[in-house]
């Protein structure tokens, strides 16, 4: 069966990872987190001492740092690697959280990201999640959706998440992470988070996972049609 790229991109803590990780386990595709590589940038940046405002610096330890997924056998799941580490904990943290997005918007590193992303797609079979999937890295994707959510509803989510890691942060500061990443994300010159002109929107205020996962699976069995359909009309008229 011919395998496509599925595009997942939208705001912080819409759901956008659990569904996307869920319809990959579902296809057999790959699932990369384009997020945690953001965060893993972040992190060597800060352990190394590397201010953000020293572009040339950066630039030199994006040739320095390796960043790669790696399956863990036990869990089925693709963990963050920096230099041979995983570092899945360290990178989910606040601390993180809340200097990603200056990192993410500078334009070397966007460009050594993208770069990575399209690598790691090129054989297409995957489920990528992160802000410009749908319209740099992969515009060309068969199925993109857009996923949004209540501010809110996001902060309940993230804090739960973080209260499992032993992380017990005010649903106030989770919503102020939020609004002034949102903000970052969607006005930074370089690729900025918005909906591509053909993708699908998706709110999940008020959806299980189970929903999201299903409403992503119709895409896809839509899109894989119509290729299908389209392969049929072009076999006949040869
Ligand atoms: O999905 P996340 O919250 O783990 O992403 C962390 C940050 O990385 C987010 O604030 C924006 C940035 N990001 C990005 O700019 N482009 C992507 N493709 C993915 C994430």
């Amino acid at each position: 069966m011919r395998k496509i790229v599925i595009a997942i991109d939208g705001y912080s803590s819409c759901g956008k990872s659990t569904t996307a990780k869920a319809v990959a386990a579902e296809l057999g595709y790959a699932y990369i987190d384009t997020g945690a590589m953001y965060r893993a940038v972040t992190l060597y940046l800060l352990e190394h001492g590397i201010s953000f405002e020293d572009l040339p610096r950066v630039e030199q330890a994006l040739h320095e740092m390796h960043i790669a997924f790696k399956r863990n056998r036990k869990t089925g799941r693709n963990e963050l690697c920096l230099d041979g580490v995983i570092r899945e904990d360290e990178i989910r943290q606040m601390r993180i959280s809340n200097l990603v997005s200056e990192v993410s918007g500078i334009p070397a590193v966007r460009h050594a990201m993208v770069r990575q992303q399209q690598r790691m797609g090129r054989k297409r079979g995957v489920v990528m999640d992160g802000r410009d999937i749908g319209t740099t890295v992969f515009p060309d994707a068969e199925v993109k959706i857009f996923m949004t959510a209540d501010v809110l509803t996001r902060a309940l989510r993230r804090q739960e998440e973080l209260a499992l890691k032993e992380e017990h942060v005010p649903v106030e500061d989770i919503v102020e992470n939020l609004r002034k990443r949102d903000h970052l994300d969607s006005t930074r010159t370089e690729s900025p988070l918005r909906r591509a002109a053909d993708a699908v929107l998706l709110d999940t205020t008020h959806m299980m996972i189970d929903e999201q996962v299903d409403f992503v699976l119709e895409r896809v069995s839509a899109s894989l049609f119509s290729l299908a359909a389209a392969g049929w009309q072009g076999n006949e008229q040869k």
